[in-house]
């Protein structure tokens, strides 16, 4: 699985995976130090953070590690621009950005030298953040948990991507095993993001509510909502999304902190992911990915990373 050629930028990983960034505080410090100091990239979830905060998480995942650790940012959040400056300041290697799309932060992030890389869903997105500079690109399939920009299949999209562009190529959306990143490859990445699987650690800090929701999880209680970011949303069944789909008028916020740039208001999204995290897992939003059902155990980020190493060198492509 050793990738000698996967580079993002000035920064070469041992191994080519990225642990994706998952708000709210689902991936924060600890989690994104165990992935780095095994060796992959360990993203901090900034959305919904203050600024302080992100500042502390970042000094607290520089102290638990030497390795690779970069920001996630969703450009829907207002406080988009500030968290992005905070993390430059603070001496981030990358920054993965999702949700939206910025053209302002290729230069931000030129000027500072930090490698800027965007979560896209077509060709045509993937070419234009490569003419504005990015140093690599995150392709998301509809198989992926959280906000999704599209209905087609990672596999599907991963090919067409990799002809259209010269950086490198990280797939993401489905990747829970071994097999699937041998799989990716084959479609020809030239690395993984994987959230769901990484959610499921020790070092996750998501409430054990929240871990033994998606140990109980099976493949039909992955369903999509529509957010008030306007993008749908990959999650699991409960009270609170019955309630979304039965349109109960309950669900809408009493009080709104602006937290998005633009928000239709049907819900909080900030205080259901936040809900969920701490561990009312019925009343909040569990976001999650198509093969969460797979999951079943909730492992060490060191002990998922050797099983997935073992099944990539013992697995059959199945593509
Ligand atoms: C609980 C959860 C929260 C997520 N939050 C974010 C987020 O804040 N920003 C983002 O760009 N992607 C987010 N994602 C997507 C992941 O970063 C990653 O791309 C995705 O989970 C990959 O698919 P997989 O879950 O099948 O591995 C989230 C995913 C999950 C499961």
């Amino acid at each position: 699985m050793k990738n000698p050629e996967f580079s993002i930028g000035n920064l070469i990983p041992e191994l080519p995976i990225i642990q994706g960034g998952m708000a709210i505080r689902i991936s924060t410090a600890s989690l994104a130090a165990a992935v780095a100091e095994e060796g992959g990239i360990g993203l901090i979830a900034a959305t919904g953070m203050a600024v302080d905060e992100l500042k502390q998480e970042i000094a607290k995942a520089r102290d638990l590690t030497k390795g690779i650790i970069g920001i996630n940012i969703m450009y829907a959040a207002s406080q988009f621009a500030n968290l992005v400056k905070t993390a430059i300041d603070e001496g981030i290697d990358l920054i993965v950005t999702g949700a939206g799309f910025s053209r302002d932060i290729f230069s931000w992030g030129r000027v500072a030298g930090v490698p800027i890389v965007p979560i896209v869903s077509t060709p045509k997105l993937a070419m234009l953040s490569q003419k504005l500079g990015a140093a690599a690109v995150v392709v998301e399939g509809k198989e992926a948990g959280g906000h999704l920009g599209t209905t087609v299949s990672m596999k599907e999209i991963v090919p067409m991507v990799k002809q259209a562009v010269s950086i490198p190529v990280i797939a993401a959306g489905g990747i829970i095993d071994g097999k699937a990143i041998k799989d990716a490859f084959k479609l020809g990445a030239d690395a993984v993001q994987m959230g769901t699987r990484f959610a499921a650690s020790n070092e996750s800090n998501a409430s054990e509510e929240f871990k033994r929701m998606y140990l109980a999880a099976k493949a039909e209680d992955v369903v999509l909502i529509n957010s008030p970011v306007g993008l749908p949303g990959r999650g699991l069944l409960n009270s609170f999304v019955q309630r979304l789909f039965r349109d109960d008028d309950g669900i809408r916020p009493e009080k709104c902190d602006n937290c998005l740039k633009k928000c239709s208001r049907r819900f909080c999204i900030f205080k259901a992911l936040i809900m969920s995290q701490q561990g009312d897992v019925e009343n909040g939003l569990v976001f999650s990915g198509e093969r969460v059902g797979e999951i079943k155990d909730i492992l060490s980020v060191k002990d998922i990373i050797k099983n997935l190493l073992f099944e990539f060198e013992t697995a059959e492509s199945g593509v």
